[in-house]
């Protein structure tokens, strides 16, 4: 730890005695404020996380490399390979808050039973053929699907088919490991199931529009609803585009049909921790220019489009990953239409009433 006189107008005038004032701090392990407000204190959010583009292209073919070279099991418990935003020092972290990892898992291998108080989701671009197995329900996962999974319940992973399938994982891993918060637990060795039904027992009990068990009118803290498929999403979004071009509000702007998914107790966000969203556009369609406290990841899941974080551009397309650190600007065009999955740390903002945003 260094403690700098930098001589600055508002800084006190150095000498001898300020020199020795600041290495007493430091011998004590202490730190005045007047040298560090700038950092600490700017007049709005200054993420140390940058902005950055992952190509799926790129991911893809390391994941596979690792599926050859690297085992599954124990210890390891799973083959991700994180998105490490270049402004967060080499560490897995795609944002201050938010871990995305691309995983892969071979035919028949399975990804051993574990719990932890991290809250996740799968979201799968492309593939078929792993059930994850929570608390013992096995949920299919396919192109599309949305899959949240709540802190501390019990879950491995079983690819029952011939083909290799490769899908994102997201979860809350930097939030909780900066607040101290995680706790971790090992289960079975295998995902403990010869099970692969097509519907889930969680889908079975919850996954009706509208419709609520009298058996569970409590409300939880995270979805019971282990798996929101693409069919429904698909459908909400083309139905929005569908009633706008009849004349009915339903997007947010022309042209931008989109969904949050929710808890059915609740109406409210599916995890604690973690928004997640899906936004289409519609071919020639521009977002205006959009500034929050908070965090994002996307994935492109089909389509292509422009897309701008702060002072960076790119051109996207199927399965590239981007960081909207917070406060930075974004805003995204399409000519022949795009459609973007997005997860953010948004309810921890919220929670906390430290959500602002500015449109322009
Ligand atoms: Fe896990």
């Amino acid at each position: 730890m260094r403690v700098r006189s930098t001589g600055a107008a508002d800084q006190p005038k150095p000498s001898a005695e300020i020199e020795a004032l600041y290495r007493d701090f430091e011998s004590a392990m202490l730190v005045p404020l007047w040298t560090e407000i700038g950092d600490l204190m700017p007049l709005h959010p200054i993420s140390s996380a940058l902005p950055h583009l992952w190509r799926w292209r790129n991911l893809l073919p390391v994941a596979e490399k690792a599926g050859e070279l690297v085992p599954v099991g124990r210890g390891g418990e799973r083959r991700a390979i994180a998105l490490a935003n270049p402004g967060l020092g080499g560490r897995p972290f795609a944002t201050p808050t938010l871990w995305a990892a691309i995983q892969f898992l071979n035919p028949g291998e399975d990804a051993p039973v574990h719990r932890h108080t991290q809250h996740a989701f799968r979201f799968v671009v492309e593939g078929e053929g792993v059930w994850t197995v929570v608390d013992g329900d096995p949920v299919a996962m396919r192109r599309g699907d949305f899959l949240p999974q709540a802190g501390w319940n019990w879950h491995g992973h079983r690819n029952f088919s011939d083909r290799p399938m490769a899908w994102i994982d997201g979860l809350d891993i930097p939030f909780q490991h900066h607040i101290g918060s995680t706790f971790f637990e090992f289960g079975s060795e295998t995902a403990e199931t010869d099970e692969a039904p097509p519907t889930s027992r969680a889908e079975r009990l919850w996954g009706h529009p509208g419709l609520r068990p009298l058996t569970h009118l409590r409300p939880t803290s995270a979805t019971p609803l282990l798996a929101y498929r693409w069919e429904h999403t698909n459908r909400a979004l083309s139905e929005q585009l569908a009633l706008e071009a009849e004349g009915y509000a339903a997007t947010v702007a022309p042209g931008h049909a989109a969904v949050r998914y929710t808890n059915p107790t609740t109406g409210g966000d599916v995890l604690p921790t973690v928004r997640t969203e899906f936004h289409r556009l519609a071919p020639d369609t521009g977002t205006a220019s959009r500034q929050e406290a908070g965090s994002s990841v996307f994935q492109v899941f089909e389509g292509t489009g422009e897309v701008t974080v702060g002072d960076a551009s790119w051109t996207v397309e199927r399965g590239d990953l981007f960081v909207v650190p917070s406060w930075q600007p974004f805003s995204a065009s399409t000519e022949h239409g795009l459609d973007l999955f997005r997860f953010s740390d948004a309810p921890i903002f919220e929670q906390l009433h430290l959500d602002r945003r500015s449109v322009s």
